[in-house]
């Protein structure tokens, strides 16, 4: 594995003066998460096909990832394809399907170059045999990088892993491994996908949407909401800056009383 100070610079076409100023406060969220909404929308309004949004969304992929390295977060994850997404008419899956496999397949190595550790939740085994494969590979190549813990999620439902979840839990019982006492928040963390991460400190959703959509129900217990009007092809540095700037003005209580 390749130190991080070997790492190459990341060209700075695409980054605001704005986000680099986070990097220097300490009040940086450990953990973004992102629901990357309002790709048909942006293309419809251009009179384009619902795949060129999505296409577009992924250029914005690209720069928010740059954005988020810049700026000191630890952990990104994308919601990129939900389990109800599979609901969409066939064309439209395969298109999404199809974007995924070039993106893997094109970016996965740059990834790499720039220290990122990518790691997928959802429920892999929908896709094609390829597709799984080359999450598997993507995840076995960055495993050992650590400037950018970005995990994506495809074909993923909260409530989904959280059955899920209740499933293993029950299986540990029944063999005897955990008593049902010993069952507590820490250990069920510990059986969801999102085993081992923190939980989102930030949620943003764009394209004006006010819901979660089935995500991370159970690791946004606290975290901060910042829903933007914004489509997501249209997100770039100045909309992730202004996220954080929102984030770093809410007090979070966690519960306790306002200090
Ligand atoms: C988000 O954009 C991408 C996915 C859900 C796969 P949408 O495709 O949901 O775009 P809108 O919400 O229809 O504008
Ligand atoms: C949520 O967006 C899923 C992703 C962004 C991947 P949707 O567009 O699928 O959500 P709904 O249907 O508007 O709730
Ligand atoms: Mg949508």
């Amino acid at each position: 594995m390749a130190g991080n100070a070997e790492l190459p610079a990341i060209p700075d076409r695409t980054v605001s003066d704005a986000v680099e100023t986070f990097a220097a406060s300490n009040n940086v969220p450990k953990h973004v998460a992102i629901i990357m909404d309002g790709n048909g929308r942006w293309a419809r309004a251009r009179h384009l096909p619902r795949v060129a949004g999505h296409r577009a969304g992924a250029q914005a992929v690209r720069k928010v990832i740059e954005s988020a390295i810049r700026s000191g977060v630890a952990w990104l994850t994308l919601y990129a394809f939900s389990s109800e997404n599979w609901r969409r008419p066939a064309d439209e899956v395969i298109d999404l399907t199809g974007l995924l496999r070039h993106y893997l397949r094109h970016e996965v190595a740059e990834l790499h170059s720039q220290g990122v550790c990518l790691r997928f939740i959802g429920e892999r085994d929908r896709f094609d045999g390829d597709i799984q494969a080359d999450l598997k590979s993507a995840e076995a190549l960055t495993v050992g990088n650590s400037r950018l813990n970005l995990v994506i999620a495809l074909s993923y439902g909260a409530r989904g892993e959280i059955v899920a979840a209740v499933r293993r839990a029950i299986g540990l019982v029944q063999s005897g491994d955990r008593s049902l006492d010993q069952i507590d928040e820490a250990v069920f963390g510990s059986l969801l996908e999102t085993r081992g991460m923190p939980d989102p400190d930030l949620l943003i959703r764009t394209s004006g949407e006010h819901r979660l959509s089935n995500f991370l129900l159970w690791q946004c217990a606290y975290t901060e909401f910042v829903f933007q009007d914004v489509l997501w092809p249209d997100f770039g540095p100045n909309e992730f800056s202004a996220a954080l700037a929102e984030f770093t003005k809410r007090e979070r209580r966690f519960g306790a009383r306002p200090s």
